[in-house]
Parts: structure tokens; C-alpha cells; sequence
């Protein structure tokens, strides 16, 4: 346990009461390490305010006396943005701010505080006979604060946006205490900067986000899925703008995996057997939403006529909600899948839909060309240009040792990327983890634009300090 000072103990006290700090180690211990034990550094404490007026003192507060402060939502980061870096920050969870403070049906959209997890969003949503459209598989631990603090994307980007677009406005307290109120519900504002799009992504370093409201959307009628057999992520792409000529926006989903990230699951008894009807090179996960008034095999005629075409090899649609399951849980296991083949060296990354293929073609020939037996797993999405690509190691290699080489195939991957005009974080952000590439690789004037914003709202440097910055 990290010594804190009996007057910050009575001041933290004073402020949220002593039943909301956690200061014994095992109660600290879950709050500290982030999902895949990467990071792990000790805290002062654990606040968990209850109110807005409590979390606005408590940032006042941290402030007067320069006390960094970490916040944290269901903690399912997955660049250490959530929890500590330096070790003597305090972290502030947001779980009991977990309010949906109001649900405007007719007007499409709904105000939720950050505590909300995303299930009860969704659920919120769809008691109202509306649709909170954004997917990440921890849906039942993240929360809406975090998700927009880390400007999440997930599984319908494609069709609906990530969490930036997906918001009207936000309430947030900034570091010296003061309640931002910017939680519109109005589809129009034109009024100057948009500074609830600044704080949403800026992974708590500007102020803490506390409320949003979201936009809700029709909900579907049902679905149409498939999983789709094809040989090569150039085929893939010419199914993707094929299916988006004909489905437009109700194609919710399209997403595309090697056979490397289907035989790894079977491999580990993860799943029983491929949902497709026969193995293949690649495979895509479609899905469209169907709209009132939509046929409802808008996807597998598109899907025929791709057959015909010869852009695809076979195609396989869900016939019962059971088979749907099964063809969504190869996609949301992939990653965990990755984890029992041991070491896996990861860039998350995005280039313009187009080069997609090249950044896979390239980027699998320059990490062979460093290491031949490595084993690469690119997945993801597709349609929003977003790629996974990860590689996992060498049957049988030391994983240290493979992760000691990780920076050789990070050069290699970044280059192309830059080459190609992408991003190198395009959903889960820069948190601890990528705060040398940020510097490297984002543009030096917004760069520095960023740290001059950063330097006005937050001078002492106490909101979640060392992420996106070192
Ligand atoms: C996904 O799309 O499955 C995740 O963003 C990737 C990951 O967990 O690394
Ligand atoms: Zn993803």
C-alpha cells in the first residue's frame, strides 16, 4: 500500500466520505492493472464520488494540491489510459455515477452519466423501443465515460459511427472544479468551438467526463448474417463496396478474419466447428440490419450475385438466431484466441478502405522477411479501414524473446502505415502505450496544438497525467 498522508486521507475523507476511498490492497488490486496485465502501478487511493458535486470538489481539490487523478470507467482500456502511471496518483472510478438521467424517445437521443455500463445503455435504449447502436464485446464492464473518453468504435462503426459521432454533447468537471454543461440535445449548434468533441477521445486529460447524451436510432427489424468464404483481402474489398452499393447504411457490419484466427479457435475447443461450410484462406463476418420496409434477403441476393461474379467462394447465412450467435462469437473471441498462442506483438491500426490489401500484403512480407515463421493474425474491420494486425509467435519460440524483437515488426508495420497515409491508433487510442509514436508520427503542428490545449485547461498537469503526453 502506497503511503498517503493523514491529511489527504481526511480531505479525501471530507470531500466523498469514508465509505467511497479504498485504500487496503486488496480492494485496490482490481483497480490497478488493466485488462491484459500490461500495466500495473500502485495508487494513493481509490475515490468513488456519488455525486457530481462530490467529484467536482475532489477535482478542486487535486488541483490545489497537484494531485494527479486517474479516471476509470469499467476499466477495459487497452493502452494503460485507465489506470496509473507515475504511482502516485489517486483513481477516481465513476461507477456509481451510473444514472440515466433522462430518455427523450421522440427526439432520438437519451442522457446517461459515465457510470452507465454499455448493457444497461442498450438497455435503456431498447426499453424505449430505440437502438444504442455502439457494440464492444466487455459490454457488460465498460462505461459510457470511458468508452467516449477513448472515442471507442467497435462492431457498427460501418453504419452508425464511434463513440464521437454517436454524441450529442457531454458534461464533464474540468481541473480547476468548474462543471462544463454542454449536454445538448440538439442536432444543430453552431456556436462556435466544439468542445464537447474535444473532450470526448482525449482519454480524461482534459477533464473528466460525468454525463453524455447519446443518439438513438431505429431499431431493427432483424438481421440477415452471413460468413462469407473468400481468398484474399482483395477480394474482400471488392465485396465490401458491392455490398454497400446495394445495402447502404443498413450493412451494419462486415468484417474480415484469415483461417489462422478460425483454426486457433477450433484448435483451443473455443469454438465446435467453422460456421462457414468449408475452410478457407479468409472469411467475412456480414450482417445487415434490416430496416421497416427492407426485403429481408437484401444480403443474400447481394451475396448471389457475388457468387456469380466469382469475387466470393461460398456463403453461408445464419438460418436461426443460435447459428447468428455462433458466427458473432468467432469474431468477438479472436483476440482472446490470440492469447493461448502465446506471445502476440499487436498494432491497431488504420489505413484509406482501399489500401487495406496493400497494408496486408506488405506488412505480412516485411515482418517474413524478419522473422519467416512468425504467424500473422490481421483482422478486423474492415469497412472503417481498421485493422488489427497482429502477429503471434513462432510455434514453440521463447515469448519473451519474441517480444524482445517486437520493435523490429513495429518499424516495419508503422512505415507502411505511414507510407500509406494511415493512423497508428485507430480505435483504442494512446493511453501509456503509444505516447513515443504519438510524438513520432502525428502531424508536429497538431501536436503541438494538442499540448498547448492541454496546458490551458489543465496547467498543473493533475488530469490523468503521463497519457497521450509523456
Ligand atoms: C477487436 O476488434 O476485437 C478489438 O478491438 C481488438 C483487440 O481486442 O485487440
Ligand atoms: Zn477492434
Amino acid at each position: 500500500m502506497k503511503q498517503v498522508s493523514d491529511k489527504t486521507l481526511q480531505a479525501l475523507t471530507d470531500i466523498i466520505g469514508a465509505q467511497n476511498i479504498l485504500r487496503d490492497d486488496e480492494a485496490m488490486a482490481p483497480y490497478i492493472v488493466e485488462l491484459r496485465g500490461r500495466f500495473h502501478t500502485p495508487a494513493l487511493a481509490i475515490a468513488i464520488p456519488e455525486t457530481i458535486e462530490q467529484l467536482q470538489k475532489l477535482v478542486s481539490w487535486a488541483n490545489d494540491n497537484r494531485i494527479g487523478l486517474v479516471p476509470q470507467g469499467g476499466n477495459t482500456g487497452m493502452v494503460g489510459g485507465q489506470v496509473p502511471k507515475r504511482g502516485n496518483e489517486i483513481i477516481v472510478s465513476m461507477a456509481k455515477l451510473n444514472r440515466v438521467r433522462h430518455m427523450d424517445a421522440s427526439g432520438g437521443y437519451m442522457c446517461v452519466e459515465a457510470g452507465v455500463t454499455l448493457k444497461n445503455a442498450q438497455k435503456a435504449a431498447d426499453d424505449a423501443g430505440l437502438l444504442f447502436p455502439l457494440a464492444i464485446a466487455p459490454q457488460e464492464k465498460a462505461q459510457i465515460g470511458g468508452i467516449l473518453s477513448s472515442n471507442a468504435g467497435g462492431l457498427q462503426v460501418l453504419a452508425y459511427g464511434y463513440a464521437r459521432q454517436l454524441c450529442l454533447g457531454v458534461e464533464a468537471v474540468m481541473a480547476n472544479g468548474s462543471l462544463y454543461q454542454g449536454l445538448s440535445g440538439l442536432k444543430k449548434d453552431n456556436t462556435g468551438y466544439d468542445l464537447s468533441s474535444l473532450l470526448v477521445g482525449a482519454e480524461g486529460t482534459l477533464g473528466i467526463i460525468s454525463a453524455a447524451t447519446l443518439k438513438l436510432f431505429p431499431k431493427p427489424k432483424g438481421f440477415e448474417t452471413a460468413f462469407i468464404n473468400l481468398s484474399s483481402p482483395k477480394a474482400a474489398l471488392t465485396l465490401y463496396s458491392e455490398l454497400l452499393k446495394r445495402l447502404g447504411t443498413s450493412l451494419t457490419t462486415f468484417e474480415m478474419m484469415p483461417d489462422f484466427g478460425m483454426q486457433m479457435q477450433i484448435r483451443h475447443k473455443m469454438i465446435e466447428k467453422n460456421p462457414a461450410a468449408k475452410n478457407s484462406e479468409w472469411y467475412v463476418l456480414a450482417q445487415m440490419s434490416q430496416l421497416p420496409g427492407q426485403s429481408t434477403n437484401a444480403l443474400s441476393t447481394a451475396l448471389d450475385s457475388a457468387l456469380n461474379d466469382r469475387v466470393i467462394e461460398h456463403f453461408t447465412i445464419a438460418k436461426d438466431e443460435r447459428i447468428r450467435r455462433q458466427m458473432w462469437k468467432v469474431r468477438e473471441q479472436l483476440s482472446g484466441a490470440q492469447s493461448k498462442e502465446g506471445a502476440s506483438i499487436k498494432h491497431d491500426i488504420s489505413v484509406p478502405i482501399s489500401a487495406v490489401p496493400e497494408l496486408i500484403e506488405r506488412g505480412i512480407e516485411a515482418a517474413k522477411t524478419i522473422l519467416p515463421d512468425i504467424r500473422p493474425c490481421p483482422f478486423g474491420h474492415l469497412g472503417d479501414g481498421n485493422i488489427h494486425f497482429n502477429f503471434s509467435q513462432p510455434v514453440g519460440a521463447d515469448p519473451k524473446a519474441y517480444m524482445d524483437g517486437a520493435m523490429k515488426i513495429h518499424e516495419a508495420i508503422y512505415g507502411i502505415v505511414t507510407d500509406l497515409g494511415g493512423s497508428i491508433s485507430a480505435e483504442h487510442g494512446i493511453g501509456q502505450l503509444k505516447t513515443e509514436l504519438l510524438k513520432h508520427h502525428k502531424d508536429p503542428v497538431a501536436y503541438d496544438m494538442m499540448k498547448k490545449i492541454k496546458l490551458v485547461l489543465d496547467p498543473n498537469n493533475i488530469m490523468n497525467p503521463g497519457k497521450l503526453f509523456d
